[in-house]
């Protein structure tokens, strides 16, 4: 059977590639989404990548996950620092959680050095730039091994 792992990405992220591209790189999100579906298929994982600006888009996503899939690898972006929302949401999800930044955020602001989802999640990947979402994805199928 194929397990289901979603992709989250949060707020700003659709601009990948464009926006601030010294800090996170020309790749795109759409770059991102087909290696992960490539890799995923590597490794017996079904996808469902997916990005929103929305708060609550995220929340309802993480709850769409609980019944489904073995695990969540999320950057959400402005959100780590900001949403108890995201992670009471992550808090109801029973799977692996990895939490991925494309930056290294202790190397920045100082606001960025606090994650709310950092509480929650099994794994955290930063400054690997958009390869963290890979090593996240690895991460999860071999959890999901057992
Ligand atoms: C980010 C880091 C966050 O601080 C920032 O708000 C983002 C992207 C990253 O991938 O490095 O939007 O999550």
């Amino acid at each position: 059977m194929t397990k289901l792992v979603y992709v989250l990405n949060g707020p700003n992220l659709n601009l990948l590639g464009k926006r601030q591209p010294h800090i996170y790189g020309h790749e795109t999100l759409a770059d991102v989404e087909r290696d992960c579906t490539a890799l995923a298929s590597e490794l017996g994982l079904e996808l469902r990548f997916l990005q929103s600006n929305w708060e609550g888009q995220i929340v309802d996503w993480i709850h769409e996950a609980r019944e489904a899939a073995v695990g969540i690898v999320i950057n959400p972006a402005a959100l780590t620092h900001t949403s108890v929302a995201v992670l009471d949401a992550l808090n109801a999800f029973e799977g692996t959680v990895i939490e991925v930044h494309i930056s290294n955020v202790h190397k920045r602001e100082a606001f960025r050095h606090h994650s709310y989802v950092s509480l929650r999640a099994d794994g955290v990947i930063a400054g690997c730039g958009t390869e963290g979402y890979r090593l996240g994805l690895r991460r999860v199928a071999t959890l999901a091994q057992g």
